[in-house]
């Protein structure tokens, strides 16, 4: 378990502040006490009444859940939908002119993008899909920043019935080409650059790299962002707006089944390959649009703002499809929070008017860092919602959040889910629940959740153990991509018959949930899960390294921080300069997030007798946690040479 996790626990036991929403709040509230009765007393009838108002059907489903494959669950089965038309073009007729996205640029220029213009777009970029021959099926990777072509792309290939997958603009040409190759992309949609905090991020030079090692991809789409200079190679690559321009903005949505796959999104695991989580169309809509309205209380004239990258599942469920199924108005930033200087997120809510405001606990510590002034010096009485996700959020954090951006008037909604559950799963009702700051409080209605010991045993209130979600729903992974032992090994194989999340979660007296960090290989830095092994791959992958251990450690900014120990090969020495080479080496192999904080070169690492890294040791190590009996290791010494070393601070950032 991770030390955020034992940090929480001591947090837990001396956490009794309690928050009842505002009465103000309660009364206009979208979710009222009785939805969770009524989902307590038939959950799937509570899906299915959810499913039939939020969507418009094609033909509307008669099955609610198809278990007869469990755990290879279905929803809504027989029904036929498209989430294009669902998102665009059923607003049109009330709502065209209503914005979708105020759109801001990190230089500065600002974009104004109604339904009516997203719509156009989308028609006219799906119609120049198909004149690159991408049919139905078929995989698209789009590899871009936060650019207003990046929603597009992923609604025409909605539209047109492809299966795209995101990658996030910060991960490396390896990296994107791994990912095209498990799913053998057809072709990839890119920008130029992207603006980085007042540098250019080359996305089209990486992908060029990607696809020279990618057999699959046919085509490469290029929009212009940066103007950077880019080699453009001839009946492979297009200009976006030349693809645009020459397209028509008539498209005759494709009739989709409930259960086609929708999207696949990358996330790492306990090995070193990513999996392919698969989403599918009638559930994820219905898990995303209906947490969308009860957990952010969305109101017609709200401004909403998740100021999350749409590279992760936050911004594929509550950026793109959830709140444009709601036609919701929403805000799109393209950089850095800190570019040009430490006010631009409070200029932007001042700017837009943001009532609703949705981030990581790892932005709350950076902004608690930087200092009340930034967001003193704006006026955020708009905000009238806060929410968290991605990781524990500690109490004083809660707090900061709390009075310094919340003013003390806005109920936060802290959302615990996975890009495996596609949509929000433990979380407050913000006008039912009381918070308390660092608890992800109670189930959704509709979800069944549990803490289990390792027997399977559920655990008193009072204690702690695994979280497990006990019953199916509808935005919950279909499978691995290509993988479908893996999805039942990860997910479904350590209890019979319910879903194990990875998690640890202890529940206090009252039965509120507080999750505790991943119990497996899984690091999560800055709410970005990394595995383990992905980085000990990396870096094993340099010619200098001959054995290579990682591990996750509590850090006051980030969750928690990569710590490295490496082996070398014999002869090599171990400089500052080997440091910082392999630190750049990590990330280019992955992504600068899997960067390792601090490495520490040792001679040996300590192993148990049967020759596995005790990872917990090295763990305490980099913790500066006392260390209990080492003597049954198999080479007890070298736990003393690399404490040693570690105290140093050698290798540290
Ligand atoms: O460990 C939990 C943590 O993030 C993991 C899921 O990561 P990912 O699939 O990248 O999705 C992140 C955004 C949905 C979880 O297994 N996590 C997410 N939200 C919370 C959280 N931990 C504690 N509290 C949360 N609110």
């Amino acid at each position: 378990m991770s030390s955020t996790g034992n940090e929480a626990i001591e947090n837990l036991l001396s956490e009794d502040r309690s928050f009842p929403p505002p009465a103000a709040f309660v009364d206009a509230a979208n979710a009222q006490p009785s939805i969770y009765q009524e989902a307590e007393a038939d959950y799937l009838a509570f899906w299915r009444r959810q499913a039939l108002e939020r969507i418009d059907w094609i033909r509307e489903p008669t099955v609610t859940l198809d278990d007869a494959d469990a755990p290879f669950f279905k929803w809504f089965t027989d029904g036929t939908l498209n989430l294009s038309y669902n998102c665009l073009d059923r607003h049109l007729d009330t709502g065209g002119d209503k914005v979708a996205y105020h759109w801001e640029g990190e230089p500065g220029d600002l974009r104004t993008i109604t339904y009516s213009d997203l719509h156009a777009e989308v028609c006219r970029f799906a119609n120049a899909l198909i004149g690159l021959g991408v049919e139905r099926g078929d995989r698209v990777a789009i590899y871009m920043g936060m650019i207003p072509e990046l929603p597009v792309a992923m609604l025409a290939c909605a539209r047109i019935g492809a299966i795209h997958s995101v990658v996030f603009g910060g991960f490396s040409s390896d990296a994107l080409a791994d990912r095209i190759d498990d799913a053998t992309a057809k072709l990839v949609i890119t920008q130029d650059g992207a603006w980085r905090r007042g540098s250019i991020v080359p996305l089209k030079d990486f992908t060029d790299v990607a696809v020279d090692r990618c057999e699959s991809i046919t085509d490469v789409i290029v929009v212009r962002r940066c103007e950077n200079d880019v080699t453009m190679t001839e009946d492979r690559d297009h200009w976006y707006h030349d693809l645009i321009e020459e397209a028509s903005s008539d498209n005759e949505p494709a009739e989709m089944s409930a259960e086609d796959p929708l999207y696949i999104l990358y996330t790492s695991g306990t090995t070193a390959k990513p999996k392919g989580i698969v989403h599918t169309q009638g559930g994820y809509l219905t898990g995303v649009s209906t947490t969308h309205h009860y957990v952010f209380d969305i109101k017609p004239d709200d401004v909403y703002w998740c100021a999350a990258d749409i590279g992760w599942v936050t911004g594929h469920s509550y950026i793109v499809y959830g709140p444009l199924a709601n036609h919701t108005t929403g805000v799109m930033y393209e950089g850095a929070p800190d570019t040009p200087t430490k006010n631009r997120l409070w200029e932007i809510v001042e700017r837009y008017g943001v009532t609703v405001f949705y981030t990581a606990p790892t932005a709350i510590r950076a902004f608690m860092k930087w200092g009340d002034e930034y967001p003193a010096g704006h006026d955020l009485s708009s905000l009238r919602l806060l929410g968290t996700v991605g990781e524990p959020i500690n109490p004083e954090a809660w707090m900061w959040y709390q009075r310094t951006i919340g003013g003390e008037r806005c109920p936060i909604v802290d959302t615990w889910w996975q890009t495996e559950t596609g949509s929000i799963m433990l979380t407050p009702l913000p006008g039912v629940v009381s918070t308390k700051p660092g608890s992800a409080t109670f189930p959704f209605p509709g979800v069944g959740a549990d803490v289990f010991d390792e027997a399977g045993n559920s655990v008193p209130l009072g204690g702690g153990g695994y979280l497990v979600l006990t019953k199916p729903w509808p935005a919950m992974l279909r499978t691995i991509y290509g993988d479908p032992d893996r999805y039942v090994d990860t997910y479904w194989s350590k209890y019979d018959g319910v879903y194990f999340a990875g998690d640890g979660c202890k529940r206090d007296d009252e039965g509120y949930y507080w999750l505790l960090g991943r119990v497996d290989d899984v690091m999560n830095i800055s709410g970005h899960r990394i595995s383990t092994t992905e980085v000990e791959s990396a870096l094993v992958a340099h010619e200098t390294v001959a054995e290579a251990a990682v591990v996750g450690r509590a850090d006051d900014l980030t969750g928690e921080a990569i710590a490295a120990f490496v082996t070398l090969r014999s002869g090599v020495e171990g400089t500052e300069e080997l440091i910082k080479e392999l630190r750049g080496f990590v990330s280019e192999k992955i992504s600068p997030i899997a960067r390792p904080k601090s490495i520490v070169f040792a001679d040996d690492l300590p192993k148990t007798r049967s020759g596995k890294i005790m990872r917990r040791l090295l763990k305490d190590i980099s913790e500066e946690r006392q260390l209990g009996d080492v003597t049954t290791l198999a080479n007890a010494d070298v736990v003393q040479e690399i404490a040693a070393m570690a105290e140093a601070g050698k290798g540290e950032e």
